[in-house]
């Protein structure tokens, strides 16, 4: 039986190739525009980093992480990226010398979720993390470079979904409001959210299960569990963010599957996507850097699965064109071919050489497959004349051209 890849995971073949980079070139332009600097971390990382990052009984540390054990040592392939950051920020010492580290990331992830339409088992993030301040306009800063980012790539009908889940304190109170509330339903909960409720009471709003959401989307909350400053802070977020003449709503339950939040998060929905609708999703972390280094170290940032927007976006690029593509017939013809290869490819210019026995005939058939926009034909004619047969392939028209002048031929013909 053939082999396939496993489950969840896709193969990104030649023909997609040009979009995902198209995306990546887009966003890396977006990025630079606001002074993000790219970081690229470790597909793998230690256990711990997750666990304490994340936290012990969010869905992805219980039932999410794809873990390698290698002798004593246990790994997890990295679900997310912001964890992974942090990791690297205070390891490599990158607050050293500055107030603020903006740092952009773009790669895959890995999950063990159950595989659907837009969920998958190993994704890509583009992602963007923002560490050293606690201010307001970093928060609006990461929501207008979001909704930009997604302007960028010809995205639109995106809403941004905005709440604060206040800071440490301010969680813990609304933690225990959030608990109060459940407990008079807690007949009604899943076994698993009963266990929530003394374990981790925000994990209950990420309940897949109907009766659980049932509840959990009845839920009505105030922010009075908010402290002065935390009520301040997200006035002026959704003040700035008002501004930008942005889709967004201020939805209470919100709070976000990963424990390290704290502060303003929010979540870009699109109505398109069906069951799984978040395009991306951010927010405040402070409390992570204490919770890894003692440290306070004020953080926000964001990541967009890229294959989501894919799904959404009117962005598909077509492949690579190939300038030239040799065509030789005979021994002499095939040593010139070969040399005129080298040389237009060292001039910058994309080509190609047929390797094989078949038919003229067939060999041209290859080129248009290719895409090839000039056929450069050698045979023995052309070897008698030193001069070539260019043939045009999106006309039908052919020239003949002196051997020494196919380079600038093809530099002025594709330009
Ligand atoms: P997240 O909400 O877990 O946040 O993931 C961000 C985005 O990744 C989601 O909104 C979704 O588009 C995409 N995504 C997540 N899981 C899958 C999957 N199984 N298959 C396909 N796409 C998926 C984070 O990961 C945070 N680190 C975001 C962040 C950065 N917060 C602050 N900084």
């Amino acid at each position: 039986m053939l082999l396939q890849v496993p489950r969840g995971t896709k193969d990104i073949l030649p023909q997609e190739i040009t979009t995902w980079q198209e995306f990546e070139v887009k966003s890396r332009q977006v990025f630079c525009l606001y002074n993000y600097f790219e970081i690229r971390t470790p597909i793998f990382e230690n256990i711990a980093l997750f666990k304490r990052s994340l936290g012990d009984s969010t869905d992805i540390v219980q039932k999410q992480m794809f873990v390698i054990k290698q002798g004593k040592d246990k790994f997890v392939l990295r679900p997310e990226g912001t964890a992974s950051i942090a990791r690297a920020y205070l390891e490599n010492n990158l607050g050293f010398g500055t107030k603020l580290r903006k740092l952009f990331y773009i790669g895959p992830m890995f999950r063990a979720e159950r595989p659907q339409k837009g969920r998958l088992r190993q994704f890509h993030h583009i992602g963007a993390e923002a560490i050293g301040l606690s201010s307001h306009n970093l928060d609006i800063e990461l929501i207008e470079i979001s909704d930009y980012l997604l302007q960028t790539l010809g995205i639109s009908k995106y809403k941004f979904i905005i709440n604060s889940l206040g800071c440490h304190n301010d969680k813990l109170k609304f933690g225990i409001l959030l608990k109060k509330t459940l407990l008079k339903h807690k007949k009604n909960l899943c076994g698993e959210c009963k266990l929530r409720l003394s374990r981790n009471v925000f994990r209950v709003l990420d309940c897949k299960n109907e009766e659980c959401r049932k509840i959990t989307n009845a839920l009505k909350f105030d922010h009075s569990y908010l402290c002065d400053d935390c009520k301040t802070h997200f006035d002026k977020v959704l003040e700035g963010v008002n501004k930008f003449n942005i889709d967004y709503e201020v939805r209470e339950q919100l709070v976000r599957g990963l424990d390290y939040y704290s502060g303003v998060v929010f979540e870009i929905i699109h109505p398109e996507l069906g069951a799984q609708d978040a395009l991306g999703a951010g927010g405040r972390y402070d409390h992570l850097f204490k919770e890894l280094s003692n440290k306070e170290i004020g953080a926000a940032g964001f990541a967009f699965g890229m294959e989501r927007l894919m799904l959404v976006s009117p962005m598909k690029s077509s492949p690579k064109q190939l300038s030239g593509y040799i065509i030789t017939l005979g021994r002499e013809a095939t040593d010139r071919g070969l040399d005129m290869l080298r040389e237009i490819r060292r001039a910058g210019i994309s080509c190609d050489f047929n390797y094989s026995d078949s038919s003229l005939k067939s060999k041209l058939k290859e080129a248009n497959k290719l895409g090839a926009r000039f056929v450069i034909l050698i045979g023995e004619d052309e070897i008698n004349k030193k001069r070539v047969t260019i043939r045009y392939m999106e006309e039908s028209k052919q020239e003949e051209i002196e051997f020494e002048g196919v380079v600038n031929f093809l530099k002025e013909a594709i330009n």
